[in-house]
């Protein structure tokens, strides 16, 4: 049987940003400790605001390349165990790569924040598109210091996914009541 290639695609491109995502969702979790900006303003707004803390950053740094790890080990165990896919599917990560994008969605969910207070949005207020896709592209940025270039389905691919993966979250924090708003 053999597998449809944009599907292939498709599945190649989650498992390349796999890391990306654990290290911008995870810091929900570690937050809390003194801010990035150690509550520092510029031009009267605050440069990052208090939604962005060091134990915050690392731990999204820690997560990412721990995910990145465990794709490291389990991608050639998957890669015997779906013999249809041999030779189309090479699953791998470096974990090197997966440090490089995960330092990268944490420094673009910094430039998020960055622009927000520039535009007088207070922390945690919504900015549709730039809360979900500026970690991705600063993701993307920082994998293309060893991967070049990034296969362009995988931007094409991921861009709405996460767009629509952010809808879906949000949707389902709302049903279960730790949001406000279902968007
Ligand atoms: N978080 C953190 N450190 C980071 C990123 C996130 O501690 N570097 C934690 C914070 O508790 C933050 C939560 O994760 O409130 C959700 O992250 P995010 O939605 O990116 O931050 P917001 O609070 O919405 O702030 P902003 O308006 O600046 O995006
Ligand atoms: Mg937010």
């Amino acid at each position: 049987m053999a597998l449809d290639l944009s599907l292939i695609m498709f599945l190649q491109a989650i498992w390349f940003i796999l890391p990306a995502y654990a290290a911008n969702g995870l810091p929900v979790l570690f937050g809390g400790g003194p801010p990035i900006d150690f509550g520092k303003t510029l031009n009267e707004k605050r440069i990052f605001g208090d939604g962005k803390t060091i134990r915050g950053f690392i731990g999204g740094v820690i997560s990412g390349t721990l995910v990145g790890l465990t794709l490291f080990y389990v991608g050639p165990i998957l890669n015997q165990s779906i013999p249809e896919s041999q030779g189309l599917i090479e699953l791998s990560y470096n974990p090197i790569v997966a440090l490089l994008i995960s330092v990268g969605a944490l420094i673009g969910d910094l430039v998020g924040s960055f622009i927000k207070r520039r535009l007088n949005l207070k922390r945690g207020a919504p900015a549709p598109v730039l809360d979900q896709i500026t970690f991705l592209v600063f993701a993307f940025l920082f994998a293309l210091l060893i991967i070049r270039p990034i296969p362009l389905e995988y931007v094409i691919f991921l861009i709405p996914l996460t767009l629509g993966l952010h809808l879906f979250t949000n949707f389902i924090s709302w049903l279960i009541g730790i949001k406000k708003v279902p968007y």
